[in-house]
């Protein structure tokens, strides 16, 4: 049974990856292209993002689903400040090299790995739809975990992932397989049993939303959309309410809750982050249902009053 925590407990679940091995990895400066459906990690140590992957467009005619899938890990140093025009972005190589996944995720487990799930291949694998999509990332680069690894499930895209203390958990999903079937699955990946286990459904399949996990134990499912029973379309999930999870209780189950407020419009693919204490989130961005749109507006979430207020206009200025 887990013990439920100070807010202090979330900064000590986040991995300490250690990056340093020269015989196995060399970091050169990189030239920062637009990159889009990348996954990305915080390492604690040393202090940095990772980012793998994602779809670049050398045309610029690609469309979201439609740039060519990339297998760059990138990372960039958090432990000083930099000027955001100019980010001291390094590539990282290994000798077993990552995967060309796009809509995946990167995930801290223990401290020495972090956990890549999910993704389209981009056609390097033979199905889009098999239990293959686990790679396990170390100080000495990747390793692709065999079919059904771990009991893992089926690959999927546009899922959520959120970690802490060794424990990644998984919501939702799409099969990649062009059915338009969500997944409402949910499952805890054990980093030290390396076994995926199932946890309740969530109350509908849905997918492109955000997840955080707060100091409390409560994982919280905020947007993303749903196939709309009635067009077979993506819709996008009404933001005045959000599904929360305690992870820390036994026999748990998903809980609707209605926020009050000013609620942002529903979307999909936004950023959500908490603050140090925990208490409130912050949203931004993200695109419409139909992925026509995109968004550059900023919210803020109280999670004790469960208040949503904007705090970015559309054109990114403070409100
Ligand atoms: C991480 O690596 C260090 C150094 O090899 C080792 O002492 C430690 O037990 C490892 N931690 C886990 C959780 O495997
Ligand atoms: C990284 O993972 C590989 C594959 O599981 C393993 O052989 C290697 O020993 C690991 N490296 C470290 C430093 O733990
Ligand atoms: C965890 O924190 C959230 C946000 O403050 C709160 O809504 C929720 O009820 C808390 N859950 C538990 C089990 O304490």
């Amino acid at each position: 049974m887990k013990q439920r925590s100070t807010p202090s407990w979330r900064f000590i679940g986040m991995v300490t990856l250690l990056l340093i091995a020269p015989t196995t990895m060399s970091a050169e400066s990189y030239q920062l292209v637009p990159r889009w459906g990348a996954a990305s990690a915080y390492v604690s140590s040393p202090p940095s993002v990772l980012i793998q992957g994602g779809k670049v467009d050398s045309t610029d005619f690609s469309s979201y689903a439609s740039g060519v899938n990339s297998a760059d890990l990138i990372t960039i140093p958090l432990d000083a400040s930099f000027d955001v025009t100019s980010p001291p972005v390094s590539q990282l190589s290994f000798a077993s090299a990552g995967p060309p996944y796009a809509f995946h995720t990167l995930s801290t487990g223990d401290e020495n790995s972090s956990l890549l799930f999910g993704g389209d291949s981009g056609g390097s694998e033979p199905v889009e739809t098999s239990a293959t999509s686990v790679w396990l990332l170390n100080s000495t680069g990747f390793t692709h975990e065999p079919e059904a690894w771990g009991s893992q499930p089926i690959r999927r895209i546009y899922h959520s992932a959120v970690s802490s203390g060794g424990t990644v958990y998984i919501t939702g999903g799409l099969k990649n397989d062009g059915s338009g079937q969500a997944f409402s699955d949910t499952y805890a990946f054990d980093s030290s049993s390396q076994v995926f286990t199932p946890m309740p459904p969530l109350p509908s399949g849905l997918y492109h939303h955000t997840t955080a996990l707060l100091p409390n134990g409560t994982l919280l499912v905020v947007g993303g959309v749903a196939i709309s029973t009635l067009t077979g379309n993506p819709s996008a999930i009404d933001m005045s309410t959000v599904y929360t999870f305690d992870t820390i209780a036994d026999g748990s189950v998903w809980e609707e809750r209605s926020l009050v407020g000013n609620p942002p419009t529903g979307r999909r693919g936004a950023t959500l982050v908490l603050n140090d204490a925990g208490d409130q989130a912050f949203l931004y961005g993200g695109a419409d249902a139909g992925l026509s749109q995109a968004m550059a507006d900023g919210w803020k979430l109280d999670l004790t009053g469960c208040t949503w207020s904007q705090v970015l206009s559309s054109d990114g200025w403070s409100s």
